[in-house]
């Protein structure tokens, strides 16, 4: 059988017709220059020993697998584990690609960063290692974002970096990737640490291959524990590297099913939602081919999630492609249900989740109820959700 991924190396840069690198022509040999470092570091031992003792040391790799156990009980049908990203190093997934793009940088003799972020968590990982390796560090966040994402921004400054609230259109995701792809055309010592699998090659795959480490373990993790692989993979997506992370770790396993799952944010009948894969079409958007969410004109989509990760109006290629392959599935789960699903984890687990990774968790919780006892739901849990609590607080009105 042709494994899935050998047939998205078909054509360098794209998964299938999605992907590739969409512009201004001053900016493509920047690109070339990135991809021949990255090729590069990725067959350097050097490259690869340092990188994984930096996960170990610094991160607290491996991140635990966790066998929900009451929730199990309560819910089950079958049984929840997690792959527990909110225990490493800055609570969320995003510090194992930022380690690895630093080193990148390193590697490239840049020592200027700049980067975009929605949440927080990817510019507080990139504050973090532009703290440990000594580099500048520039980071655009839309003003909505920094309203509801304070504590981060508070990290970000405390380690040193600038951040750059983007006042234009909504005032998030979107917009903060605008500002940070200009500020890397305009000045070219910069190095952009994308944040996701999004953006021109060779960003998704640089992202895919330092992300990958999440599914690595979980697959030998699970195996050692349960005997066997997990029934579903389950991960919140966004631009959706947290997904593709766990995602690649068990591509070639075709008994298990992979699930993406999208925020419905007010309903999919209402505007209000960014579930790109669910409702969008192909379509460009910052330079690469995916799927997108339009407006009538047919502009990015203004688009909205209780969780500012997961609130942008494109999505990483080889989503599009693992949708229309059919080897993954993409659903979508409301704001209401991701905070149901984070009461259930807090209450139930002692575990504060991510509002983000709260979508994965409320899929699981649909499905659970539904399978026997022997089988498994695997949810990677993305985040640790400590940076929400003042956007929850009045919700939960405790
Ligand atoms: C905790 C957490 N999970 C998920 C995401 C979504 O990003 P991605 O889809 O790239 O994993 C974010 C983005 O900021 C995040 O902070």
């Amino acid at each position: 059988m042709k494994s899935a991924s050998r047939e998205v190396e078909a054509r360098k840069g794209y998964f299938g017709t999605f992907g590739g690198s969409y512009v201004p022509e001053q900016l493509q040999p920047r690109l070339d220059e990135l991809e021949a470092a990255f090729e590069s570091a990725k067959g350097d031992e050097l490259f690869g020993k340092e990188f994984a003792g930096l996960l170990k040391d610094y991160v607290g790799r491996p991140s635990a697998l966790t066998h929900c156990a009451n929730v199990s009980r309560e819910y089950g049908g079958g049984r929840l584990f997690l792959k527990r990203e909110d225990l490493n190093h800055t609570g969320a997934h995003k510090i194992n690609n930022t380690i690895g793009q630093a080193l990148l940088a390193k590697r490239m003799g840049k020592d200027r960063i700049i980067a975009e972020t929605g949440a927080g968590m990817h510019g507080t990982a990139t504050a973090t290692v532009a703290a440990l390796m000594g580099m500048k560090c520039t980071v655009y966040m839309g003003e909505e974002d920094v309203r509801r994402q304070a504590p981060n921004v508070a990290r970000m400054k405390v380690m040193g970096a600038e951040v750059v609230p983007v006042t234009h259109g909504q005032r998030t995701l979107k917009e903060a990737v605008d500002a940070a792809l200009d500020a890397y055309v305009a000045d070219p010592g910069t190095f952009y640490m994308l944040g996701s699998v999004v953006g021109p090659h060779p960003f998704p795959s640089i992202v895919r291959h330092f992300q990958s480490v999440i599914g690595k373990e979980a697959r030998e993790q699970f195996l050692e524990r349960e005997g066997r692989l997990p029934d579903h993979v389950l991960a919140c997506v966004g631009g959706g590297s947290n997904a593709m992370g766990i995602f690649s770790g068990f591509l070639e396993d075709g008994d298990v099913k992979l699930i993406g799952v999208e925020p419905a944010g007010r309903g999919l009948d209402t505007k209000d939602h960014a579930a790109t894969l669910s409702v969008g079409k192909p379509g460009v958007i910052h330079g690469f081919r995916s799927y997108v969410l339009t407006d009538d004109d047919g502009e990015p989509a203004p688009v909205y999630s209780i969780a500012a990760g997961l609130d942008y109006p494109g999505v990483g290629p080889e989503h599009a492609y693992l949708l229309e392959s059919g080897r993954a599935s993409y659903v979508s789960v409301t704001d209401k249900e991701a905070l149901d699903a984070f009461s259930v984890l807090c209450r139930l687990e002692g575990i504060i989740p991510a509002l983000e990774s709260s979508h994965a968790l409320a899929h699981a919780l649909k499905i659970l109820p539904l399978l026997s006892k022997d089988e498994t739901v695997l949810v990677n849990l993305s985040g640790r959700g400590d940076k929400d609590l003042d956007t929850i607080l009045p919700l939960l009105a405790l």
